[in-house]
């Protein structure tokens, strides 16, 4: 008791870091359960902002333990690099623990990701690079590299050679990269072993101890609901599970460990990369939310598309994921529209209405939304603290959501920075100090 998953509930970069810093606070542990480093996931404090692709968003209490779980992927250099840059700014990462069972990204994963997104051409999904699709399909064809084969050399040099084999004729075209060549790779993966060795544990039965003392754990998702892999908007999706279920999957725990399922969500929407967006905005409208909203990937720097608020995917992410509680981030973003449009159904191509979210990519893709208009709010909302402090249109808008949805509004965000949020329902684990319940 308690366990609690932080999930994305539209295209991701909704929020979650600076949910899951808020509610770490109170939380014994926080795992990272599922995806990679095309993750991003940013956390404001006193102005000074924090960008952690790997690393669970708990980090910045000291000593916390903030676990990488076996359903994540990892590129052992990307999670150097985080570790040093948070030693370099006197921050104590001595808390991390890294499951040995997760899956290592390794150098041809990164190539074999580039390769066939230059090959589709037109048609790519616009991944974020990592070598993220490549290694959940080595994890699938059982030719990965895990983190405990880094603590073996001679295991490691053989599995990687096997790994390669097969790849050769794609990889052909990087022959003479010297990121492929198995020597130098294996030196340098030897010594992201001794590096990381510390932090490597068994970390399924960290997680099981801690909650069965009764401690909290969060399960902090990366990417989001509409990325999924079966559940998404295949194949303009990521090649894991941002779900909630994932969250005992990628940890190890089962479904009756988990007691709250928390789904953050933009007060209008966004994404990255390709694929449907039925409700997206490709005018000034949606000029201005990105440029109020600085919404330009955390990872790529890539500008985010933007569009309203769209009700019927997030109550589809809502009933996916098993919601129990909605946080609503950038709320202060929507200030100064005079009209707020949120998509309560779809219109398909020939007319077709859909009340609820289409299975159908080519319905998907043709699908737009219809639209309630509900009136904006002028006053800066960014010093708000509590519902009171919102205007009534703002709350409106807010209960409207909660209404559609079905799942209460448990915070609110109205800025970046962490003390930049309205609390609306007291969580299980308690609100964080200085927050108003
Ligand atoms: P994540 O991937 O879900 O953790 O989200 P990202 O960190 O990629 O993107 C969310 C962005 O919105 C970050 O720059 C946050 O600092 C910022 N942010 C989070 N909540 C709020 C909010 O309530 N208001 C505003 N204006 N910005 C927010
Ligand atoms: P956080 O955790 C937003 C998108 C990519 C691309 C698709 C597949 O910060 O919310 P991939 O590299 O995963 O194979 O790319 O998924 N994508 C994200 N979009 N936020 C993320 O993570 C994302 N991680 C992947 O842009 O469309
Ligand atoms: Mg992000």
């Amino acid at each position: 008791m308690p366990g609690i998953v932080i999930v994305g509930a539209q295209w991701g970069d909704e929020g979650k870091g600076k949910i899951t810093d808020l509610l770490a606070e109170q939380a014994d542990a926080v795992v990272r359960f599922q995806g990679g480093n095309n993750a991003g996931h940013t956390i404001v404090r006193n102005g000074e902002v924090f960008k952690f692709h790997l690393i669970p968003s708990g980090i910045l209490y000291p000593g916390k333990l903030c676990v990488i779980g076996n359903g994540v992927v990892v590129d052992p250099k990307v999670l150097c690099e985080e570790l040093d840059a948070l030693r370099a700014q006197g921050l104590d990462p001595s808390g991390l623990r890294i499951s040995a069972n997760a899956h290592l990204i390794m150098p041809y994963h990164r190539l074999l990701d580039e390769a066939r997104e230059a090959r589709l051409g037109k048609l790519e999904i616009g991944t974020t690079r990592r070598g993220i699709g490549p290694c959940y399909e080595d994890k699938a064809a059982r030719l990965g590299i895990r983190v405990q084969d880094l603590l073996d050399g001679s295991i490691l040099k053989k599995k990687i050679a096997a790994a390669m084999e097969p790849k050769k004729l794609t990889l052909r075209p990087y022959e003479r990269d010297p990121q492929l060549d198995l020597q130098s790779m294996w030196d340098e993966y030897v010594t992201y072993g001794h590096r990381l060795e510390q932090h490597i544990a068994d970390t399924t039965s960290m997680i099981h101890r801690l909650l069965d003392d009764g401690s909290a754990v969060l399960f902090e998702g990366a990417q989001g609901t509409l990325l999924d892999i079966d559940h998404g908007t295949y194949p303009f999706v990521t090649s894991s599970n941002p779900v909630a279920g994932a969250a005992c999957v990628g940890a190890g725990v089962g479904p009756k460990d988990i007691d709250e399922v928390w789904g953050v969500t933009k007060a209008y929407a966004t994404r990255v990369g390709a694929g449907p967006f039925p409700t997206e905005l490709d005018d000034e409208v949606g000029e201005g939310l990105r440029k109020t909203g600085g919404e330009f990937g955390t990872t790529t720097g890539r500008p985010r598309r933007t569009g309203w608020l769209d009700l019927v995917a997030l109550k589809y992410a809502a009933r996916v994921n098993g919601l129990t509680h909605l946080a609503v981030t950038k709320l202060d973003v929507l200030t100064g529209q005079p009209k707020l449009s949120v998509a309560t159904r779809y219109r398909g191509n020939d007319e077709a209405v859909f009340e609820t979210y289409p299975y159908h990519q080519s319905v998907l893709h043709h699908a737009v939304g219809e639209y309630e208009e509900l009136p904006g709010w002028t006053e800066d909302i960014t010093e708000a603290r509590s519902e009171s402090d919102l205007p009534p249109t703002a709350r409106e808008y807010l209960d409207y959501i909660a209404d559609f949805i079905g799942v209460p509004v448990a915070l609110v965000g109205v800025g970046p920075g962490r003390e930049q949020v309205i609390w609306t329902e007291t969580p299980s684990v308690a609100v964080p100090t200085g927050a108003q319940a």
